[in-house]
């Protein structure tokens, strides 16, 4: 619709300057006079939070559904609902006039005390990534815009407007970027929003490497990248970085420095040119949905509670779950009353409807007398009495019901959480009620993972209901009574301890940096290679039925990276109900040239069975699923060799290992240099053809300097190789100059011309 070579030339400096910076808190500049109206963007991203005014940027929002956060969703391992889920977020956002939903969010979950984690998938970039791409995929599908965020490193509240995290390149390429990256080359995100934070010493918003080389080069992303709303300190650099949109608006000084730097030659205008294609493209896409009409707001709270059935997890269950002929049961917790469904932050939905969960038991459990206690206040403030008079209540009943929701004050965007513990009262009355009433049950309404040592093993069952969204509420009634089989697993891991956790000794930063020294170890990757205790892992999630997993099977034996290899597994649901299961295909590599970790998540799959079905499910798995980032290549890299693959029920429960073969196809560049060691020239196939006929001689060699025997290894009290093979080839060579027809250096640099083919 928009002629973008023409319009672009002629716009002024001016109209350039300021169409790269958003109008208002939520919409773009309209430039009227050349047809280019203005968009509407807004929160995201588990709903949508229209402000009734886009020129406020804290007006309450219009009434939207408010669908299960990101914890929540995720736990679902069912990209086909999350695809669901963004075609209804679609369609509310064009009845509210929203172009771009600024979501999904997918930072890892380095830490569980992250503020923000409810918002974010997953501690494992693979599931993040397949949710990421399913939500977006549902989300455009519709002609509305998405923002994956928060590119990139943002892991944390704390200090999130300054603090620079630390991480090594080959850590942000395996965890911090895979989500972001299948995102942008499967899913096409209209725009990407970067980080507050800053990366390795240079704000997100102001970073070529990764807002230019990787994300716009080398992922090939053609859409728009947004700054987080106040991300960007200088608006030059910022351009030059690769953001092409500074929100919110207006930002005057800003466009008056970019024009300024225009004219004094400091910026070249065809860098602001190429954001105002991007913008002028992405404005293009948006007219193109036409805005208005109204949305069924029924239909999407029922699609809610369906998610929030399926991203609950049942974590312990005796058995008295589902709960079966009960008369008298006792409801205790304020979340009963005063649901607690969502965070708070710029995700907060303003809810077209809220169920209750003492309602909706009261519904579902007909016949049944019901009694309640508050049980805690909304603080974290203690009250023995009203402990006292939920313990009555439970002695009196056949069942406790007991709701437990944090108090907000203990996680929300903006900080970290201190603790992964519920409140004193909170624990106190678990505890009380769970030693008058054995068939307590215990629903939890939480972000992120709390733990439970103090009061667990006392209780009969506990379901992880999450921030469930607006009609959460129905699908804890539906789990607690049978009407739906749960089937989440959890998208991260429980850890007994705060101490336990991956980040621990480095969270949250000091001094201005936060060093991700755990590297590629966070969530079960930690704990695997650890081989430390969880309270629940990775995966982890119980139904009403079991499944028995057989006969599994590769598409080939031996094969080449480049062509991947399919896993099978046929999965048997062994019980007496109908239920979902969620396989999932962990790789190990059995030998690699770096650390890898013991097991990483490549596939899944979830399937529906009935009681005595059975289903084949396929995994494919290609050449990333084996892949390694070489940080010495600055590439991914496959090495030949076996794999096991393991096929399990959750990342602590393997039921079967496969072992297949890689032929590596990769043909890596020779990157041996000056300072390359013994070991490294042998390593290296071009290396060893030209260096190892010098190294026979300089064993024999260094062994008669040693005064030994050569054929002996062992001299002056150690092994003589092993004290080589570490050591650069020019320095060994430095201690028998003497003999060598010229000095080491040039010796070495003969060698280097050879293997990199120059002489
Ligand atoms: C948050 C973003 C959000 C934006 C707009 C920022 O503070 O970090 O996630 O999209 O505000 O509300």
């Amino acid at each position: 619709m928009l002629d973008i070579e023409t319009i672009l030339s002629q716009m002024t400096l001016e109209e350039k300057a300021a169409f790269c910076t958003g109008a208002t808190p939520w919409s773009t500049l309209a430039i009227e006079r050349l047809g280019v109206p203005s968009i509407i963007m807004t929160d995201g991203p588990h709903g949508v939070r229209r402000a009734s005014d886009p020129n406020t940027l804290t007006a309450k929002s219009l009434p939207a559904t408010c669908f299960p956060t990101a914890s929540c969703s995720a736990s679902t391992w069912n990209p086909a609902l999350l695809q669901r889920m963004g075609e209804a977020m679609a369609e509310e956002a064009i009845a509210l006039k929203v172009d771009i939903l600024l979501g999904p969010g997918v930072n890892m979950k380095r830490s569980p005390l992250g503020g923000r984690n409810f918002e974010y998938f997953s501690e494992d970039p693979y599931l993040a990534g397949e949710m990421a791409v399913a939500l977006i995929n549902g989300i455009q599908s519709k002609g509305v815009g998405t923002s994956i965020k928060h590119y990139a490193a943002n892991n944390q509240e704390f200090e999130r407007f300054t603090i620079s995290a630390e991480v090594d390149e080959r850590t942000l390429r395996e965890i911090y970027l895979p989500a972001f990256e299948a995102a942008v080359k499967r899913a096409k995100p209209w725009t990407v929003m970067c980080a507050y934070n800053k990366v390795n010493g240079t704000f997100a918003s102001e970073h070529h490497q990764l807002l230019t080389e990787i994300l716009k080069e080398e992922w090939g992303f053609e859409g728009v990248v947004v700054s987080d709303w106040g991300a960007v300190r200088d608006r030059v650099k910022s351009l030059v970085g690769g953001v092409d949109l500074e929100m919110p608006g207006p930002k005057h000084a800003h466009v008056r420095a970019v024009v300024e730097a225009v004219k004094s030659g400091q910026l070249s205008e065809e860098v602001l040119n190429e954001s105002v294609r991007r913008m002028l493209r992405l404005v293009d896409k948006a007219m193109r949905t036409p805005k208005g009409g109204a949305f069924d707001a029924d239909a999407h709270h029922a699609l809610a509670r369906q998610i929030a059935a399926e991203g609950m997890v049942l974590l312990k269950n005796n058995g008295i779950l589902p709960l079966k002929g009960v008369k008298k049961a006792a409801v205790i917790g304020r979340s009963a009353r005063e649901p607690y469904f969502q965070g708070g932050g710029s995700s907060n939905i303003n809810p077209t409807r809220v169920d209750v969960p003492l309602d909706e038991l009261q519904k579902q459990g007909e016949g049944i007398q019901w009694a309640y206690a508050e049980g805690y206040a909304a603080d974290e403030s203690l009250h023995p009495e009203m402990i006292d008079e939920a313990v009555d209540v439970a002695r009196d009943a056949e069942v406790a019901l007991i709701f437990i929701a944090l108090p907000p004050s203990k996680e929300s965007e903006g900080y970290d959480r201190q603790d992964l513990d519920l409140s004193r009262q909170q624990v106190a009355l678990i505890q009380a009620v769970a030693k008058a009433q054995p068939n307590t049950v215990v629903i939890l309404n939480n972000g992120a993972p709390i733990v439970m040592s103090e009061w667990i093993d006392g209780v009969a069952a506990v379901l992880e209901a999450w921030m469930m969204g607006q009609a959460g509420a129905g699908a804890i009634a539906d789990i607690l009574f049978g009407k739906v089989n749960p089937s989440g697993k959890l998208a991260e891991t429980f850890p007994l301890r705060l101490a336990d956790t991956p980040a621990y000794l480095n969270w949250p930063g000091e001094a201005g940096k936060v060093r991700y020294g755990e590297g590629l170890y966070i969530g079960y990757r930690y704990y695997d290679a650890r081989e430390d205790a969880v309270l629940f892992p990775f995966g982890f999630g119980l139904s009403y039925t079991t499944f028995e997993y057989s006969n599994p099977r590769v598409s080939a034996q031996s094969f080449r990276d480049v062509d991947g290899v399919t896993v099978y597994v046929d999965v048997t649901n062994t019980g007496k109900v109908a239920g979902k299961e969620t396989v999932q295909v962990y790789v190990h590599d059995r030998q690699a040239s770096l650390s890898r970790p013991v097991k990483e998540l490549k596939g899944f799959a979830k399937v529906e069975l009935q009681p005595g079905e059975t289903k084949t499910v396929a995994i494919p798995l290609d050449f990333r699923a084996f892949a390694y980032y070489h940080p010495e290549y600055h590439q991914w890299v496959t090495e030949s060799g076996d794999f096991d693959i393991l096929i399990g029920a959750s990342s602590a429960d393997i039921r079967h290992t496969l072992t297949v073969t890689l032929e590596s196809t990769l043909e890596l560049p020779c990157i041996l240099d000056m300072e390359s060691t013994v070991r490294e020239w042998l390593a290296d196939p071009r290396g060893k053809a030209v260096f190892g006929p010098m190294f026979d001689q300089m064993r024999t060699q260094m062994a008669r300097m040693m005064g030994g025997d050569e054929a002996s290894n062992e001299l002056i009290g150690m092994d003589m190789m092993g004290f080589m093979m570490d050591m650069p080839v020019v320095s060994v060579l430095g201690f028998q100059e003497a003999s060598l027809p010229a000095p080491a250096e040039m010796v070495v640099a003969d060698l280097l011309a050879k293997v990199h083919g120059k002489a």
